[in-house]
């Protein structure tokens, strides 16, 4: 059985994968170049690891997943610096078409996970783990579930990069409106107007309760950062995460 997410990114993806993960108003109606598309994956791994570089969090290019991989943008440009790559998403559709245009990439794996579930790597098993512009479109209580997995899911001393929303920044009578309604009459409204299974929702997870989740986890936080990665109508973060090793003398 599909959930009312896994239906949207079906859709989503059987109408223009490439630019339902990247939302670019001059690539709609299938005009991304796959080339120019594929490129913005290099660059943004590229960043990714000099970055952790100034943070002394590379991690040993081992096993990665990229979570949320969609057509395997990013996890394309992973393949090149680890022995293997998980590209894990809900969406066969995005699933088959990741694999169609990455086949020459011997050393990813594509899986498909349940839409509440990390279902598809075991734990302690990761070095590194990747993930943007996915938990944005999941209710808080999904993230929370995904971002506890990702830390069970490292290695001791694996490093996990993610990117969530804070907040949604109120410039509009519509952005407050989107603030005050609850979720089930949001739900109900979609219902009416036919978008329940279409539309490409957006949930916020505040800053200082992502920080106060991974305090419970045994990792620490190296570092969290604003990003622009979901545009000047919302405050997103990128979170930097190294899972503990146990201590030399522990049984
Ligand atoms: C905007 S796209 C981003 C794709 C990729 N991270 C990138 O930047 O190229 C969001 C992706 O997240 C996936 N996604 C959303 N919720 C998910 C979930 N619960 N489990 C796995 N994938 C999910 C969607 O199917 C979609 O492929």
């Amino acid at each position: 059985m599909t959930d009312r997410f896994q239906n949207q990114w079906e859709y989503l993806a059987k109408k223009d994968a490439y630019w339902a993960v990247l939302t670019d108003d001059n690539y709609t109606s299938n005009r991304w170049d796959q080339e120019a598309f594929f490129n913005t994956g290099e660059q943004q791994i590229e960043s990714v690891f000099a970055r952790l570089e100034t943070l002394s969090a590379t991690p040993d290019y081992g096993a990665a997943l990229d979570f949320g991989c969609g057509v395997g943008r990013l996890t394309r440009a992973l393949s090149k610096r680890f022995k293997h790559v998980v590209g894990s998403d809900m969406s066969a559709s995005m699933l088959t078409e990741a694999k169609r245009v990455n086949g020459d990439f011997k050393n990813i794996t594509f899986a498909q996970n349940s839409p509440g579930k990390l279902d598809t790597v075991s734990e302690d098993a990761l070095d590194f783990i990747y993930s943007i512009i996915v938990l944005q479109h999941m209710p808080k209580q999904r993230q929370a579930v995904f971002i506890r997995a990702f830390c069970r899911a490292l290695k001791p001393g694996g490093i996990l990069q993610f990117q969530a929303l804070s907040h949604r920044h109120i410039n509009t009578a519509r952005d407050l409106l989107a603030v005050i309604t609850p979720e089930p009459i949001k739900s109900t409204w979609r219902i009416i107007t036919g978008k329940a299974h279409t539309d490409m929702e957006m949930h916020t997870f505040r800053q200082q309760e992502i920080v106060e989740l991974l305090a419970q986890e045994p990792v620490d936080l190296l570092a969290h950062w604003p990003d622009h990665a979901a545009g000047p109508r919302f405050s997103s973060y990128t979170y930097v995460v190294r899972k503990r090793r146990a201590p030399p003398n522990a049984h």
